[in-house]
């Protein structure tokens, strides 16, 4: 019967067939140790010269590292692990004898790996990631879902610029003239929630960002929430109950991958609600008081964010900046008019920012004067006003950064290795 490794526990002492690839091979005289993976899972296999058909035999001989194989036998506990499983095995059938490996066990450099990203998503490191990536968005669909948000699919092929003209990639569409690729699905999820009431959408989203960090890639993955009627308190506690979702769901099925990645779990364990708030203007005098030279009106870099969540066993949530720092769509503070009510989430752990948040603009005239102060007017904003003059209503919402929350999650430094192919100032390829 052909079984899934991660199933392997329901069938024990029982004949199975796995389907999958050769990781690894060790043998001592007449016994071989073949670790296998089939997609699921690892699982190791047992042969014993002495109790398989010589044909057997003369199969595990010649499997090189990534052959495909189909290999039966019976499972059986493994007799040191507790909860752990063997296989021992009885035939193999090679599907095919893969050509020397280009990834061995050595240590390889980061642009060798990626490089052959076709071929190190194999690894177990990069598996246990991309399942962890698999279950953070499961996580978010499953949160909105519990809390009446619709999924909203909003288009990658946009006329207008959300977060800035700098970091926009442009393409010539036919005879209509320049487009961009989308930086955030935000402004159409503000029409869409004047229907649904609340929404979010998950997609690609494009910077053409010339920074060279750890944190940044040219397509990345986001998820923009929207919700009526929610003003900016509400927003950020919505984006903290979101985060300890995931988190708890990560903790509660992900704890083989977690393990494979070497992630302590404590500081995981950890997050819970509520999370820090500082002010803009507090962190601004936190950090002048921890030593930072950060004049008022100035963007926060990695090292101020280090330094703001360094003794912090929770997120913190940095709200309140100053308008002219920020997009044109945030909501002006009413109680200090060079304020807006927007909110980034800072992560624990070096992992930096992961979500920007906001309440919107949701008065015409103020709206309208943020436009055109930015040199946006235009016909490709009209629609978006138009959101504020038919039944306007104070709404927010957030976006979260896909691969900085898998990283953060899975410990891994890096953005680049949470995206199955990654895309950077300097690699496109393969
Ligand atoms: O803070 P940002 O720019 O917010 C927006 O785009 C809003 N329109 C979202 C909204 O309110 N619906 O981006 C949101 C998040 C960041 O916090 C970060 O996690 C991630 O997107 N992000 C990037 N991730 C990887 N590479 C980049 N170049 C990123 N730029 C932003």
């Amino acid at each position: 019967m052909h079984i899934i490794i991660k199933d392997i526990s329901k069938h024990v002492d029982k004949e199975v067939e796995i389907k999958g690839w050769l990781y690894n091979k060790r043998s001592s005289g007449s016994i071989a140790f073949l670790e296998l993976r089939d997609g699921s899972g690892f699982i190791q296999a047992i042969v014993s010269k002495d109790e398989v058909e010589i044909q057997v035999w003369e199969a595990v001989e010649k499997l090189t590292q990534e052959s495909s194989l189909i290999i039966s036998g019976k499972v059986s506990a493994h007799p040191k692990k507790e909860g752990e499983f063997e296989l021992q095995v009885s035939n193999i059938n090679i599907v095919q004898i893969s050509e020397e490996y280009p990834i061995a066990k050595k240590e390889h450099g980061p642009d060798f790996l990626l490089d052959n990203r076709h071929l190190w998503l194999r690894s177990k490191r990069q598996w246990a990631i991309q399942r962890v990536r698999d279950e953070v968005i499961q996580a978010i669909y499953d949160y909105f879902h519990e809390k009446n948000f619709i999924k909203i699919d909003t288009p990658i092929i946009t006329p207008n610029a959300c977060e800035g003209s700098t970091t926009l990639f442009s393409i010539e569409y036919f005879d209509q003239g320049e487009v961009y690729l989308s930086q955030s699905g935000q402004l159409y999820l503000e029409a869409a929630i004047m229907s649904v009431g609340r929404g979010f959408d998950f997609g690609p989203t494009f910077r053409a960002e010339k920074s060279k960090t750890k944190r940044h890639l040219t397509e990345f993955w986001m998820m923009d929430a929207e919700a009526a009627y929610v003003e900016h308190e509400e927003n950020m506690q919505i984006q903290e109950e979101m985060i300890c979702f995931i988190v708890n769901r990560c903790l509660e099925r992900r704890g083989e991958e977690l393990e494979i990645l070497e992630r302590d779990l404590e500081p995981l364990k950890k997050i819970k609600a509520p999370f820090t708030r500082l002010t803009y203007t507090e962190a601004i005098e936190k950090l002048n008081s921890l030593g930072s030279d950060i004049k008022f009106g100035e963007d926060l870099g990695n090292d101020d964010e280090g330094l703001l969540t360094k003794n912090e066993a929770v997120p913190v949530f940095i709200h309140k900046w100053p308008k002219n720092i920020k997009p044109f769509y945030m909501k002006v503070d009413p109680e200090n008019s060079e304020l807006v009510l927007n909110n980034d989430l800072i992560c624990i752990e070096g992992a930096g920012e992961i979500i920007g948040g906001s309440q919107r603009e949701d008065n015409y005239d103020i709206l309208k004067s943020a436009i055109d102060k930015e040199g946006l007017e235009g016909p490709e904003y009209q629609w978006y006003l138009d959101l504020r003059k038919y039944g306007s209503v104070p709404h927010s919402g957030f976006g979260l950064g896909l691969e900085r929350t898998v990283g953060w999650i899975c410990g891994v430094e890096h953005v680049r290795e949470t995206i199955p192919f990654p895309r950077m100032i300097n690699r496109v390829r393969p």
